[in-house]
């Protein structure tokens, strides 16, 4: 599916999964970890999100450095992995995440067209602005936006509004929000925004309301489908 959109004024991006790679860090440690290298990163993966809603949920917010951290002991717990070296390098892997590479050619085009370009994350403060800096997207984003400012996680659509409020537009539908989580798109969706899914994984939208109003192979392509 593709398509254009318009009267779009701003490209709000999710980070973790659409800019970074959060699969990152375990692969480059595939070698010591063996062939569960995969299923550790995808549980830890899981077990972070889950425990993003459920804190919601509980009304018991921790911030995401803390509860990466919790993901991450449960999922090498249940790998049977005791190896605190081990967990406090993949911790700082996570601090310094690889951007995907089609990431800073898309942010680049849409300064150059005029948009105005954030990140809204579920990320700490400081894990965003670690991860900004060194994947060396600082100088093309005008706002790193945490769910710290409103204490609590997505899909809760006061996280949305922030992204609304700080970067000033007029409407949420001027805003374009770009997420590879299919949840993260769909709420967004919901929330009021125009929403673009990247389609990294190949999945289908989720069984929740809210359909993105585009499906695209990578952040590539979305210059061309917002101007
Ligand atoms: C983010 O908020 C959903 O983890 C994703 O960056």
């Amino acid at each position: 599916m593709s398509g254009k959109m318009n009267g779009v004024r701003a490209c709000v991006f999710d980070a973790y999964g659409t800019l970074f790679n959060v699969h990152a860090p375990v692969a480059s440690m595939a070698g010591r970890i063996g062939p569960q290298a995969d299923q550790v990163s995808r549980l830890w993966r899981t077990k972070q999100l889950e425990y993003t809603w459920l804190r919601s949920l509980m009304q018991a917010h921790a911030p995401f450095w803390q509860v990466t951290g919790e993901a991450l002991d449960y999922s090498l717990a249940a790998h049977g992995i005791e190896d605190k070296g081990l967990r406090d390098e993949l911790m700082q892997l996570y601090l310094h995440l690889e951007a995907y590479p089609d990431a800073v050619a898309c942010l680049k085009a849409l300064k150059a067209a005029g948009f105005t370009t954030g990140i809204l994350s579920n990320g700490s403060p400081d894990m965003l602005s670690a991860a900004v800096r060194s994947a060396g997207l600082e100088a093309h984003l005008d706002h790193v936006l945490s769910i710290e400012d409103v204490g609590i996680y997505k899909p809760d659509p006061r996280v949305y509004q922030l992204a609304v409020d700080r970067t000033g537009v007029g409407d949420a539908s001027e805003i374009c929000f770009v997420s590879a989580n299919t949840w993260d798109a769909q709420a967004a969706k919901s929330f009021g925004f125009q929403v673009a899914r990247i389609n990294r994984f190949g999945l289908p939208d989720d069984n929740i309301p809210g359909r993105p109003d585009m499906l695209l192979d990578s952040l590539e392509q979305l210059p061309a489908a917002v101007s």
